[in-house]
């Protein structure tokens, strides 16, 4: 087991990655001051995975509490945390008691929305099991649910005690869901790990194949850089007001494409994928990156397997529009995370529109 330690200005918490660690937590909850119960979030198709860790709990002599609530997107609501918080009086939880997030990003969103204004915030623990949860959203403390107008428009920091990377709790997920969750681990090589760039280029052809039961030693390495460099950008930036946005390498256009086709149609890391693209080719279009550079990051992503071009059954026009009202557009003017060569980006603000525009197109 490796424990990336996660430093924040209040609070410092472990990460702790490996494999088998279900039966550990109650052990690493001796090191906390935490109350006798716990309520696990998951959805139902979860709860056999998660046995392991409710047998662990229940002979440590905690009192456990299963709460469950259906997957996808739409269920990342009010209505889901009001049902939750419910569950929480029902089982009787006390300030010093524990919320258990067991899922992938929807889960850690919104049981760590719950647990973070019930009784003003109780404790929470992320064990994610999809492999963007891994590498991404249970690292960093955000939490939201969304809004009937809008995507992640109710949410808080609500900083874990820990978190438990577990790649094999992967074995079972989809491989369109772990190819999702990779393209987030090409954007931590493209804006800052040209160690894990070459890694991803050197093995390309397996990684492809989203293997993540057969080709362990590498998914191993990927997602213990990936989650490190996660937790390195938290904490220089923990509230997001600056160095965070680097993370948003391919989101301002992977947000539209998502928005545009409207929840499901792309997982979020296809979209993320194309949005890359796009950047990149921005990059080029203003001369900020070398033209051999840009096409090293176009293969990558293509050799890895991810579709290149938006699906036409909406118009760059659309693309755009969902563009203009992203959280990423300040004063009107487009904001790009850019890549400037391998393990280098910046953020370029006041980009012409017509000059987006072109890139978006140029991507159907
Ligand atoms: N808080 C953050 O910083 C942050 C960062 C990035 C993304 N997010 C959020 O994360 C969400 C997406 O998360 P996601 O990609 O993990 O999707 P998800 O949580 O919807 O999970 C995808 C599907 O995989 C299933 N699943 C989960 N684990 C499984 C396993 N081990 N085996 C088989 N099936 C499994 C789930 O039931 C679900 O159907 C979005 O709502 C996004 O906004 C949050
Ligand atoms: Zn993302």
């Amino acid at each position: 087991m490796k424990t990336i330690a996660l430093k924040l200005h209040f609070k410092n918490y472990p990460i702790h990655v490996g494999i088998n660690l279900l039966t550990k937590v109650p052990g690493f909850l001796q090191h906390e001051s935490v109350s006798r119960k716990i309520a696990i979030v998951t959805h139902p198709e979860l709860v056999t995975m998660a046995q392991p860790l409710i047998d662990a709990l229940t002979e440590a002599e905690y009192t456990v509490a299963v709460q469950t609530f259906p997957s996808g997107e739409p269920n990342k609501s009010m209505d889901t945390v009001m049902s939750l918080v419910n569950g929480f009086v029902e089982n009787k939880l006390e300030r010093r008691d524990t919320v258990i997030a067991f899922g992938g990003g929807v889960v850690g969103d919104t049981a760590g929305f719950a647990a973070s204004v019930y009784l003003r915030g109780i404790n929470l623990i992320q064990i994610p099991t999809t492999l963007l949860g891994q590498v991404d959203s249970a690292i960093g403390g955000k939490t939201a649910v969304n809004h009937p107008s809008g995507k992640n428009l109710i949410g808080t920091f609500c900083q874990p005690l820990f978190t438990i990377v577990d790649h094999t709790l992967l074995a079972t997920l989809p491989k369109r869901e772990v190819k999702s969750g990779l393209a987030e681990i090409v954007k931590y090589g493209v804006i800052g790990n040209a160690g894990l760039f070459k890694y991803l280029e050197a093995h390309v052809d397996r990684i492809a194949q989203c293997d993540v039961v057969n080709h362990t030693d590498l998914w191993a390495h990927l997602i213990t850089r990936s989650a490190a460099d996660k937790a390195k950008v938290v904490a220089a930036d923990e509230k997001e007001s600056g160095g965070r946005e680097l993370l948003n390498f391919g989101h301002t256009i992977g947000h539209a494409i998502e928005n545009a086709f409207g929840y499901g149609a792309y997982l979020h890391g296809e979209a993320v994928a194309i949005g890359m693209v796009g950047a990149t080719r921005l990059g080029e279009q203003l001369k900020l990156i070398d033209g051999k550079t840009a096409t090293r990051i176009e293969t990558l992503i293509e050799k890895l397997g991810f579709d290149m071009t938006v699906k036409s059954t909406v118009t760059p026009d659309q693309i755009m529009k969902a563009m203009q009202t992203d959280k990423k557009v300040r004063d009107g003017k487009m904001r790009f995370v850019v890549p400037f060569g391998i393990a280098d980006a910046e953020v370029v603000a006041e980009i012409p529109e017509a000059t987006v525009r072109d890139i978006v197109a140029g991507l159907f």
